[in-house]
């Protein structure tokens, strides 16, 4: 792979492996971070994993006084492509906070589409999330799904999606892929780069990861009278690695239009595992005692989703390769080779 990328939010828990993905590949990226949720410390390491160096650029996208820069920036990196992956994820926060994510998000999308028109590179991937699929979808879920985010941060993913449509839409020279990630976890083989979240872990594998090395007492488990096998919650967790190439393979598509389009395309393996499963798989390959406690549903939880991902596999030759017991794994080997993560 030839390309130049331009990655903004290159130096977070997905944007890393993504960048590690492309460099593997021979991309060139141009990595635009504010560090906001992310550390430098990972930039570092993806280039030692990658053996190759990205272009940083340290700027706010979501900043009017940064814009200037970022264009310049980009327009002078001559890209082919962007992945767009800056933004704020915290569904709580995202409730407390709506104007800012609002903000935040949909501003940090609009300083890329706008830098790469003004580049002429007018191919982008966006970041999206399953969190735009309703409740009221039978599993496996596809892409004609009913959309319904349950709160202003899935809201920032869906209008962005939109726009991405409206925008293809307006000029044919747009190739858009809007990727519905369901549940990214695990982290590079290495154990170099992984998930490391400011604060409380909002979600279940850093969670108890944080709990198995010790730096948390106990798991609280978000309710187990949910209609499902073990009457805990039922997520399609996909490897962060697979991940990352499903990012590889839809730019290459891309790149394969001869026309305009904007599609969405799901991330997922198609299989769904319980809080409990995952729990039980995570304790066997850490080989460390996971305590937890059962507590009422958390606000917003659904019972169950997974994906159908055979559109991925259909428009991109991909899917999902890695097990459950390798995620668990390889989120392990990162958790306990930097216990404070990358401030160690
Ligand atoms: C959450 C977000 C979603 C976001 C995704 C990113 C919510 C409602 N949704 O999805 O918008 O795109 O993260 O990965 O926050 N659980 C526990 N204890 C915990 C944490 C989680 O029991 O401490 C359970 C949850 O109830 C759920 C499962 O574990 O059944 C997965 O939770 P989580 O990792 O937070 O992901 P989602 O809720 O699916």
């Amino acid at each position: 792979m030839s390309d130049r990328i331009v990655v903004t939010g290159g130096a977070g828990y997905i944007g890393s492996h993504v960048c590690v993905e492309l460099l593997s590949r021979g991309a060139s990226l141009l990595v635009i971070d504010n560090f906001a949720n992310s550390h430098p410390e990972a930039v570092t390491r993806i280039q030692e994993i990658a053996n190759a160096d990205v272009v940083l650029l340290e700027r706010d996208m979501a900043d009017p006084a940064h814009k200037t820069d970022i264009v310049k920036a980009v327009k002078d990196f001559r890209p082919d492509g962007g992945i767009h992956l800056a933004g704020l994820k915290a569904v709580g926060e995202s409730v407390a906070e709506p104007a800012r994510y609002y903000s935040v998000n949909i501003g940090s999308a609009l300083t890329l589409i706008e830098a790469l028109e003004a580049a002429n590179a007018r191919t982008i991937v966006f970041s999206s999330s399953a969190t735009v699929y309703g409740e009221d979808n039978a599993n496996p879920v596809d892409e004609a799904g009913a959309t319904a985010p349950t709160n202003p941060y899935g809201r920032t993913k869906y209008f962005i999606e939109d726009m991405i449509k409206d925008i293809a839409r307006s000029d044919d020279k747009w190739r858009a892929v809007n990727l519905r990630y369901f549940n990214p976890v695990g982290a590079h083989p290495s154990g170099k780069i992984g998930e490391d979240p400011n604060g409380l872990p909002n979600n279940l594998f850093p969670f108890i990861a944080q709990v198995a090395v010790g730096r948390r007492e106990k798991l609280s488990v978000f309710g187990n009278d949910y209609p499902t096998s073990d009457g805990t919650g039922i997520r399609d967790y996909i490897h962060v690695s697979d991940l990352a190439r499903g990012h590889a393979a839809a730019l290459s598509y891309l790149h394969q239009q001869e026309t305009g389009c904007a599609i969405d395309v799901n991330l997922g393996t198609g299989v769904g595992y319980s809080v409990l499963e995952a729990v039980a798989a995570f304790k066997r390959a850490s080989n460390r005692d996971i305590p937890y406690e059962i507590v009422p549903r958390r606000d917003g939880d659904i019972a169950e989703i997974y994906a159908n991902a055979s559109l991925a596999q259909k428009l991109f030759n991909w899917r999902a390769e890695k097990s459950l017991k390798e995620m668990c794994a390889d989120h392990w080997r990162w958790q306990s080779q930097n216990p404070d993560g990358y401030t160690d």
